[in-house]
C-alpha cells in the first residue's frame, strides 16, 4: 500500500499543479535514473537520440497527471478560440511605417523609457542575426547575460538555442533572434501586460521588415503575444498557425528545456516541421 499523502502536502501539490496548468503545462515526466544533465552541451545528443526511432521506442511514455479542478484561466480559455480571428488583432491597429528598416526601428526605440523595464536596464536587446532571414525566433525578454551584452539568447538558454539552430543545419547568422520585450525584467520575471503592449509593436515592425517565411515562438509569452491568445502554449505547441501571411509555430522555451530535458524530443519534432517547411537538411554527424 502506498503511504497516504498528508492533506497539507496534497493541497500544496494541487496548488502547484494548478499553477503549472495556468502556465499551459499539462504533461509531467518522471526523471529517469542516470538521465543526462540539463546542460546545453547535451542538445546534439538529445537530437540524435530523438531522431532515431529506436531511441524513441525506448523512451518511456510520459507520466500524465490529470488535474481535475479546472483553473479559472482554463475555464475562460475554453470559451475562446485559440487564435483571434484576422482583423481583431491588436497589431492590425498599428500604423504601418512606410519604408521601414531595422535601423529605423532601433532609432525609434532610442533611449526608451516608455515602460518601467528601462529602470533596471543595462543594455537594450534589440535583436540579432540576418535582416533577410527566412526564419525568426521570438523569445520572451533578455536575461542577465543578454542585458550585459545587448544581444539576445547568449546565456545558458541561448547556448541551447544556438545548438538547436545548428542541429537544423543553420547558423545563428542565418536566422533572426529577438524577444517580446527589449529590456530585462527584474529577477527575470515574466513581462507584464503593459510592458508587452508597449514593446511589442517594435517586434511587429521587426518581423514585418524581415518578412520571414517562418516564425518560431519560444515559450508562452512569445506565443500568447503574437497570437493574441490566453490559451496555454501546450494546447497548440507544434501546430502550424497562419500569422499575418506567414507560418508560425510555437514550441517550448530553451530555458524550460534546461529544466525539463525530456521535452527536448518534442521541441526537436517541432523544429523538424520547420526544417521541412524551409527545406533544410539537418547537420551532418561529424
Ligand atoms: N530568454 C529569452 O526569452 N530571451 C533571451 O534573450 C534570453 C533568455
Amino acid at each position: 500500500m502506498p503511504e497516504a499523502i498528508p492533506e497539507s502536502l496534497q493541497q500544496k501539490i494541487e496548488e502547484r499543479l494548478r499553477y503549472y496548468q495556468d502556465l499551459g503545462i499539462r504533461l509531467f515526466y518522471r526523471d529517469r535514473v542516470g538521465q543526462e544533465s540539463s546542460s546545453a552541451e547535451n542538445w546534439p545528443a538529445a537530437v540524435e537520440d530523438m531522431s532515431s526511432s529506436i531511441a524513441q521506442q525506448l523512451t518511456p511514455a510520459p507520466a500524465k497527471i490529470n488535474v481535475t479542478t479546472p483553473s479559472r484561466t482554463e475555464a475562460a480559455e475554453r470559451a475562446m478560440p485559440v487564435i483571434t480571428p484576422p482583423g481583431a488583432s491588436l497589431f492590425d491597429e498599428m500604423d504601418k511605417v512606410k519604408d521601414d528598416t531595422l535601423p529605423k526601428i532601433l532609432e525609434d526605440i532610442g533611449e526608451c523609457t516608455r515602460c518601467k523595464l528601462h529602470k533596471g536596464r543595462n543594455k537594450l536587446v534589440f535583436g540579432d542575426g540576418s535582416g533577410k532571414a527566412r526564419l525568426v525566433f521570438v523569445g520572451e525578454g533578455p536575461g542577465a547575460d543578454e542585458d550585459a551584452q545587448g544581444l539576445p539568447f547568449v546565456g545558458r538558454a541561448g547556448k541551447l538555442l544556438t545548438q538547436m539552430i545548428e542541429a537544423m543545419g543553420l547558423q545563428r547568422k542565418d536566422v533572426y533572434i529577438c524577444n517580446v520585450v527589449k529590456c530585462r525584467p527584474p529577477e527575470n520575471r515574466t513581462p507584464e501586460p503593459d510592458e508587452v503592449q508597449t514593446c511589442s509593436p517594435f517586434l511587429l515592425r521587426q518581423i514585418d521588415v524581415i518578412n520571414p517565411k517562418v516564425i518560431v515562438c519560444l515559450g508562452a509569452v512569445a506565443a500568447k503575444t503574437l497570437l493574441q491568445t490566453n490559451r496555454g502554449v501546450s494546447q497548440y505547441r507544434g501546430e502550424w498557425q497562419e500569422w499575418r501571411g506567414r507560418r508560425l509555430i510555437a514550441t517550448y522555451h530553451p530555458a524550460y528545456l534546461l529544466r525539463n530535458p525530456n521535452a527536448k524530443g518534442e521541441v526537436w519534432r517541432d523544429l523538424q516541421k520547420v526544417m521541412a517547411e524551409l527545406r533544410l537538411q539537418p547537420r551532418k554527424k561529424s
